[in-house]
């Protein structure tokens, strides 16, 4: 080489490198896009992907949480990306054909992919990118298909043709919705990755994670990994299902908060990253970029553009909102009567007995232990008798090793070919839970729906179960992968791995290779929970011929459609109790609206004053169990001191006497897609003190809850958002309100109170539901600063497939205008089978005396005016409020 050539070379590496540092002038951090995901990244690793390698700040304490989560290895502004070759209109909006002209890091690049724009309607928009040669896995979700293009959208698209980028914009205000131009969209056959802007950083949602509600990345990075797996609820670790859905707050010019939601049907493996530019990037190992964007532009908006798309949350059955009590570790039926006895002669409302596995015999789904539980049948048979219905658990493991003929369950199995294989392969793929080696069915399989219902059927003529609670749905085994271990193919180790617990997607699982119907575990393995939900829900309908109850642990966007949930393993903590309220507004947003968590505490010893709180707040989960792990102590509520006994006693009767309530919620959310428990912030969107409150939460619009969360605390610093608001029940109006308030909360108080402008059903409680059912209703009315207030009530048999289908329910509604009227109007009268008696009104914020009450024309004597707390009782009604389709309530007051 001669001098020449040398100082030639010289400059154009000193070019290329002057180039390429130019690229990688990122400033500020929060611009940067991780290049090096996985866990070991160095400079050589990082370079070699042609990405930059930069420390965010030399000697810098990476401790501190604004710096911990910023790449070192992030993408250069000219990394090689997509572009657009072709664009052409469609009847659903747009198809565009983008190319990318070089393989970049992983391998199987796809170098030409589709986009398709759909316009599915005025506030719904999809956004579809798949390889345009090769047809991918797609998540098998019954969702809408649109073919014709929505006029009037409340959003606009633009794009970016080199690099390709989609940007959505909100018509109304010129807001970014989304924005892809921030990073490279990267789509290899395992690894795909793109990013978008948000609009604030402030949002909610994306689970399931023990987070708090809001998640706020103003000055953080925070990873999250969705992949379902049995593991006790902790921060920071993908747990039982995956709901890869958040809603983002949007401010306004003119200082208004709209909200926007957003989800990504993808049921692969994925982490989500969120940055503080801020941003959101999604790099999922499977399947295609299915998204879909949610211009709300409120909270209640956004959830029914959602359910629209993933399905509206099954009606659950009316004895389903009483109370269950439930452990595992009864150990035999004696301790089990004694307890639910000691619950009876105590006077506590019951209406479910669940069993654990230690009911079963040698841990055999559809078996019971007929040595330690002998006559649970006849049991089963009496307590319904009595109106109380039983619940027990099935895990998906169906054990393989009882010798031939004597486990119908695994034979028939085998026979009818319903169990999962290992890849390429008719051999079954065997795991290990509770009764040792089993195989898993593939509920995918329209065959495995068909023999699940039968072997349920079969135990149902046993053992005459009211609902199934499905566990271990993760579908959790004790083994990583299988017996056998997993092969080495690359399903079973992809290039990429999200940042699963236990580093490994076969940790205490199967293997992602084994195969089911519809596809490989690798692309189901998250949905194993929903299609277990679905085929339970089916056999439930099939055999009982009622409406279903089924509790699953894993879920997936949807599976609301089919199930309850509840939380998992979680701890007997003061903390643990606070992460429940996150939890259930979280799921009311994904569409399992009948959701709660485990009562005092599942793992760990609980103690009387956490339990009092517990089953305080407890009262107000849509679903309501009290359930404890093996060896803890009891902590039913008959367990503990007289006391206690009374105060968890007034827990349930406000909750008993609340089911009307609570029942109409359940039917408002399962026809008009509304959430039961919702967040502040979802009711009062331009209030920005709400944003961030997780440990109150509302009820309908209503009922606002403020739980002690604290131990040996008698106060509780609440937020009592701009409005009317009574104390529930006592009925009198608060002075202070848009404020933070200490509220007085000895242990023998749970505050709650009652939002004007709204009318609340409540019924007398009886003993259970069922022998409550005919009791006499009562209302209270809450009037709003104008004087007025309206509620429903829905009304049927509790547990008819059909009832909504057929219209065979009583709808009511009640309203009370500003001029002391209170109307009850019948909407829908089909159901009469029982009579709806109204004994009780009580109007709260009546402020001058009260001195005649006309019921329909006729005057009334049977009321009470209390002059301090403004209450007017009108009581002795024994109005039937079927019997007329509109009937009134009026008084006059002494200034009138
Ligand atoms: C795990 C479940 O989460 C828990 O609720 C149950 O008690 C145990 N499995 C035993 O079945």
């Amino acid at each position: 080489m001669t001098n020449l050539t040398l100082v030639i070379n010289f400059i154009v590496l000193c070019f290329v490198w002057c180039i390429f540092a130019q690229q990688c002038e990122i400033s500020p951090h929060v611009q940067r896009f991780d290049c090096y995901p996985e866990k070991e990244s160095s400079k050589e690793k990082c370079l070699e992907r042609n990405c930059c390698w930069r420390l965010p700040i030399e000697q810098t304490n990476y401790t501190d949480k604004r710096l911990t989560g910023i790449p070192f290895c992030y993408y250069p502004t000219d990394f090689p990306t997509y572009e657009i070759i072709s664009n052409e209109t469609t009847d659903f909006g747009q198809r565009i054909r983008i190319q990318k002209s070089q393989t970049t890091y992983m391998p199987h690049d796809i170098l030409n992919l589709t986009v398709d724009l759909i316009y599915e309607t005025q506030e719904r928009f999809r956004i579809r990118i798949y390889d345009s040669v090769n047809k991918r896995y797609e998540v098998p979700l019954q969702v809408p298909v649109v073919e014709k293009r929505a006029n009037n959208t409340d959003y606009e698209i633009r794009f970016g043709k080199k690099p390709f980028a989609i940007l959505v914009t909100r018509k109304s205000t010129g807001v970014t919705l989304f924005d892809s131009s921030v990073a490279p969209l990267i789509f290899a056959d395992q690894f795909i990755k793109f990013s978008t802007r948000l609009s604030t950083p402030l949002l909610y949602g994306l689970g399931e994670h023990q987070q708090p509600l809001l998640i706020n990345v103003t000055n953080e990075w925070k990873r999250l990994t969705f992949y379902s797996r049995d593991f006790p609820p902790m921060e920071n670790i993908n747990l039982y299902g995956v709901h890869p859905f958040h809603i983002n707050l949007e401010r306004t010019p003119d200082n208004q908060t709209h909200v926007h939601g957003q989800f990504f049907l993808n049921s692969n493996a994925m982490d989500i990253d969120l940055q503080p530019l801020p941003a959101i990037t999604y790099t999922t190992i499977g399947g295609i970029i299915d998204l879909y964007i949610f211009t709300g532009p409120t909270v209640e908006n956004v959830i029914e553009q959602y359910w629209d798309v993933i399905g509206k949350p099954t009606m659950p059955p009316f004895w389903s909102l009483g109370f269950h009590l439930c452990r595992w570790g009864y150990n035999n039926i004696e301790n089990m009567i004694s307890t639910l006895e000691r619950m009876q002669s105590a006077n506590f409302p019951i209406d479910v007995q669940w069993t654990d596995i230690d009911a079963m015999s040698s841990y055999l789904d559809f078996t019971y232990d007929s040595e330690h539980f002998h006559g649970l049948p006849g049991y089963v048979r009496a307590l319904q008798a009595d109106g109380i219905h039983y619940v027990n658990i099935i895990d998906p493991g169906i054990s393989s090793t009882q010798s031939a003929g004597s486990y119908i369950p695994y034979d028939e199995g085998l026979k009818r070919g319903v169990f999962m294989t290992k890849f390429n392969s008719t051999e079954l793929i065997f795991g290990k839970v509770w009764p040792g080696i089993t195989a898993f069915p593939d509920f995918t399989n329209p065959e495995t729906i068909e023999w699940w219902t039968d072997i349920a059927s079969a135990f149902h003529e046993v053992i005459p179960f009211d609902g199934m609670w499905i566990d271990m749905n993760e579908p959790s085994s004790f083994v990583d992968g299988s017996q056998d271990g997993c092969t080495d193919n690359s399903l079973d180790n992809p290039p990429f791995t999200p940042h699963v617990h236990g580093d490994a997607l076969s940790a205490k699982t199967l293997c992602p290779s084994a195969q089911q119907l519809l596809s490989s575990h690798y692309n189901l393995h998250s949905m194993y929970g929903y299609f277990e939900a679905q085929a339970t829900n089916i056999a439930l309908r099939t055999i009982r011929k009622k409406r279903p109850f089924v509790l699953s642990r894993s879920t997936f966007a949807g599976s609301g459609r089919y199930t309850a949930h509840w939380t998992g393993d979680n701890q007997a903590t003061f903390i643990d109790m606070y992460f429940s309220i996150p939890a259930i507004l979280n799921f009311n947003m994904f569409g399992i609206t009948h959701v709660g968590a485990d009562i005092c505490g599942f793992l760990l010893d609980t103690t009387e004053e956490l339990c009092v709180r517990w089953m305080q707040l407890g009262a107000f989960y849509p679903f309501m169990r009290n359930h404890n792990s093996l060896g803890q102590k009891d902590q039913d509520p008959a367990s503990f001191s007289w006391e206690v006994q009374q105060i968890m006693k007034q827990a349930l009767l406000m909750r008993y006497s609340l089911i009307p309530f609570w029942y109409t919620l359940h039917y408002e959310a399962s026809s008009k897609s509304r959430t039961i428990v919702q967040p502040l912030f979802s009711e009062y969107l331009n209030d920005k003190n709400t944003y961030n409150i997780d440990q109150q939460f509302l009820i309908g619009r209503a009922l606002l809850i403020s739980p002690n969360l604290l131990p040996e605390s008698n106060s509780v610093h609440a937020y009592i958002p701009q409005d009317v608001w009574y104390e529930f029940p006592l009925g009198v109006k608060l002075s202070n309100v848009g404020l933070f308030t200490d509220l007085d909360a000895p242990i023998s108080k749970i505050n709650v109170h009652l939002r004007g402008g709204f009318i609340i059903p409540m019924q007398i409680p009886g003993d259970n539901l069922v022998l409550g059912r005919g009791n006499p209703f009562t209302l209270v009315v809450a009037p709003s600063q104008f004087g007025n207030a309206s509620g429903n009530l829905f009304w049927d048999d509790g547990d008819s497939i059909d009832s909504i289908e057929t219209q065979t329910y009583n709808y009511l509604e009640f309203s009370l205008t500003n001029s002391n009227k209170l109307t009850i109007n019948i909407l829908v009268s089909n159901y009469k089978e029982s009579a709806m008696r109204l004994d009780l009104i009580k109007i709260l914020g009546v402020n001058t005396s009260v001195n005649n009450v006309i019921i329909n024309g006729k005057s009334y004597s049977n009321y009470l005016y209390n002059i301090p707390d403004q209450i007017l009782l009108i009581y002795g009604l024994d109005l039937d409020m079927l019997s007329q389709s509109s009937q009134t309530i009026q008084w006059t007051t002494s200034n009138k």
